[in-house]
């Protein structure tokens, strides 16, 4: 006679037992799995907010992921979130404006090779286009960076990363930095950092005399052709945005936004 509601008891809490709760984390691999892309990217952002989504979720997230118009939607709104300082600290250097993320992941999907590891931006500012080279596939992502409160940013965001080796972002003028930073590199990103057109062209010509063979240089803002052509002895084209190439000691180039790579020998 006792048996039965014992029985029946014990079966109620085998039931109860295996009824599965889903854990945070699974709960925001199903909200990431189940993504619009049609969703605003502020609404995004709110329900990234409550489920406490972070950058290092969706940097594994991007990982795993082969759609690059969705990861690209993550990886902006979850860097949306992070700070940003817009204050010259020196009248000549460009404030932390940032390039458009969109068009920077286009042009990194486009030109980035399965050999490219390595990414340098220079002006890095609040440390977005680190985290994003990363989503993209490079193993580390170093920034220069001029302004002390814009390093101290990005670090501060960052900082998962930084204790992984992933990321390293220096603190120096990328002008007066020893050159073999940028031998280093496989991929090296400007968004042009600094007003005068000669200096910049200063700039990049210290980049692509010391970048290595095979290089890529991504400049997003080329408002200074003239001034590097003569000071290199090259014809660089007039391009808004430009990526140059360094091959057996001779410079090609391509505009950022041709679909179809085509490169071109600079004489
Ligand atoms: C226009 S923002 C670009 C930010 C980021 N790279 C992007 O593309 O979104 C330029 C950044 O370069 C930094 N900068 C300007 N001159 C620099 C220099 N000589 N060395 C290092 N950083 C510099 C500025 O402080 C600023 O953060």
């Amino acid at each position: 006679m006792l048996l039965k509601p014992l029985l029946y008891g014990a079966l109620a809490c085998l039931l109860l037992c295996c009824e599965k709760t889903e854990s945070p984390a699974e709960i925001k691999t199903k909200f990431l799995s189940n993504i619009s892309l049609k969703t605003p990217n502020q609404v995004l952002q709110k329900q990234m907010d409550s489920l406490k989504v972070s950058l290092l979720d969706i940097y594994n997230y991007c990982q795993k992921s082969q759609d690059s118009a969705y990861k690209n939607k993550v990886i902006t709104c979850i860097y949306g979130k992070v700070d940003n300082y817009l204050q010259e600290e020196k009248p000549e250097y460009e404030q932390g404006i940032l390039y458009d993320l969109n068009k920077f992941n286009a042009v990194l999907m486009n030109f980035k090779a399965p050999q490219h590891k390595t990414f340098l931006d220079v002006g890095s500012g609040n440390g977005e286009k680190l985290y994003a080279s990363l989503c993209w596939g490079f193993t580390k992502s170093v920034g220069l960076e001029y302004s002390k409160k814009l390093v101290q940013i990005s670090q501060n965001a960052l900082q998962e990363f930084i204790q992984q080796k992933q990321i390293d972002i220096i603190h120096a003028d990328a002008l007066k930095i020893q050159p073999e930073i940028y031998q280093e590199i496989d991929v090296v990103y400007l968004f042009s950092p600094i007003k005068d057109n000669k200096i910049m062209a200063q700039l990049t010509e210290k980049i692509l005399k010391n970048m290595k063979e095979g290089a890529l240089l991504l400049e997003m803002r080329f408002g200074y052709h003239k001034e590097l052509s003569k000071s290199m002895g090259l014809n660089f084209p007039k391009l808004t945005d430009i990526v140059l190439k360094k091959q057996q000691g001779k410079y090609y180039y391509a505009s950022a936004q041709s679909l179809k790579i085509n490169w071109t020998l600079l004489e």
